[in-house]
């Protein structure tokens, strides 16, 4: 079988990986730091595949998937309609609202004056987001009344985030552990992943700014699997019947992003996709064919058997990240050590943001650059690995946290609880 896996990215890297070994796979366009794989700079749309698997949810909110369905082929991910759910924070919304899944109260607001009045009148925090896609970077949690005025003022002025970011939702602010479950649907049927969590803060201890991830880790130890169940449950098969009586066929991973609150599990964000980070570290613990799984629910055709079973080791990916990464990264530098943290047993290398540099060399191209995954036997080990192999890597102002997955048995990261 022949898969074409669109994106470019540490996910795609990862999914690559993992189907190579019951496929043919080819990455469009891919990123020359994918060492082995076969990458295409042609359109994913002109590849010959017999499955196409969407990392990225752009693509998806654009139609890709309805593209190359509307020519009789099979593909993970899903069409534009279903792609909403990430593409409009507003209908997802509404979508939750109408299958009564457990989420945060919010408010919409296209003017700047009636969303002011609602700061004074509430007493937060607040998560304040744009409707549209913004990368990960469109939220801001925040307590402080004057940093959310800001805020809203930026996004409501298109100063922040362009259009994507003129309607916004004003939300409560949750506090709890958050946690990632991502469940690969069929349309009908859905099976879940493990939970892994990730680290949004682009500082240790969760500080800074929001960012689209700096680490992961799974299995959660404080997550079982009566919570997966729960999310599933709870949320995602009421969202896949709510958006079937919609006419929607949802083919391909379902991401919720759950908040374990005092008052129980609430929804923070659907994405429409495989997570990232969360996939690097999914991958690598998945114990069975990976293709197989995502063909039958591109066919719609899941059953059982492909529900995946995870095995018991533990991985943890860390991020390295370029100066000024979520804000201005600084790209172009050499990136020197790859190559010795690929030998180190055990751990994976994913790239994302890197090119080809004057003399050949990899150069970094991007704010998130290298997904360096370390697997063990438990959490502890995985992380030694991932930080060995991390310590290797090396270009000037290279950043990253050292904080991943260090939670000593207990719930300690920034997920959400800031
Ligand atoms: P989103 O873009 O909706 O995925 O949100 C990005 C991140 O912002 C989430 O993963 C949370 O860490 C945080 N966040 C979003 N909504 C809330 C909320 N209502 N309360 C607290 N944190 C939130
Ligand atoms: N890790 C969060 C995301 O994939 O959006």
């Amino acid at each position: 079988m022949r898969v074409c896996i669109v994106g470019s990215g540490g996910r795609e890297h990862a999914l690559a990986a993992a189907l190579s070994a019951t496929a043919e796979v080819v990455v469009a366009p891919g990123n020359p730091g994918m060492a082995g794989l076969a990458c295409s700079d042609v359109p994913p749309e002109w590849i010959d595949a017999d499955l196409w698997v969407i990392g990225p949810e752009q693509p998806l909110v654009e139609g890709l998937a309805d593209r190359i369905r509307g020519r009789g082929r099979l593909v993970f991910g899903p069409g534009a309609d279903g792609a909403r759910l990430e593409g409009s924070k507003v209908w997802m919304k509404e979508v939750l609202a109408a299958a009564r899944v457990p989420t945060a109260e919010s408010r919409v607001f296209d003017e700047l004056e009636p969303a002011l009045r609602y700061l004074r009148a509430t007493s937060g925090p607040w998560a304040i987001k744009t409707d549209g896609l913004a990368a990960g970077k469109g939220v801001l949690v925040t307590g402080t009344r004057e940093e959310a005025r800001r805020d809203v003022e930026a996004k409501l002025s298109g100063k922040a985030f362009g259009d994507a970011g003129r309607r916004i939702l004003i939300e409560e602010a949750l506090s709890g552990q958050e946690i990632s479950v991502i469940a690969v649907c069929d349309g009908r049927q859905a099976y879940p992943l493990d939970c892994a969590q990730d680290y949004k803060r682009v500082g240790n201890g969760g500080t800074g700014p929001n960012t689209g991830g700096m680490g992961a880790y799974s299995p959660v130890p404080f997550a079982s699997s009566e919570i997966v169940g729960q999310v599933m449950e709870r949320a995602i098969l009421p969202t896949l019947h709510a958006l079937s009586k919609r006419a929607i066929n949802y083919r391909g991973a379902l991401y919720a992003g759950v908040m374990l609150t005092e008052d129980g599990l609430k929804i923070l964000e659907f994405n429409v996709r495989f997570g990232d980070p969360e996939t690097q570290v999914l991958l690598p613990r998945w114990d069975g064919d990976v293709t197989a799984t995502l063909f039958a629910a591109a066919s719609g055709a899941l059953t059982d058997d492909h529900a995946a079973r995870f095995s018991a080791p533990a991985a943890v990916c860390v991020v390295l990240a370029s100066p000024g990464y979520p804000d201005k990264p600084e790209t172009g530098a050499p990136i020197e050590g790859i190559d010795e943290a690929r030998a180190v047993p055990g751990a994976h290398v994913y790239a994302a943001g890197v090119a080809t540099g004057p003399d050949g060399r990899l150069v970094t191209a991007g704010g998130r650059v290298l997904n360096v995954v370390g697997t063990g036997a438990d959490l502890a080990g995985a992380r030694r690995l991932a930080y060995r192999a991390a310590t290797m890597v090396r270009w000037p102002g290279m950043v990253s946290r050292s904080d991943i997955a260090d939670i000593a048995g207990t719930a300690g990261t920034d997920g959400g609880s800031s």
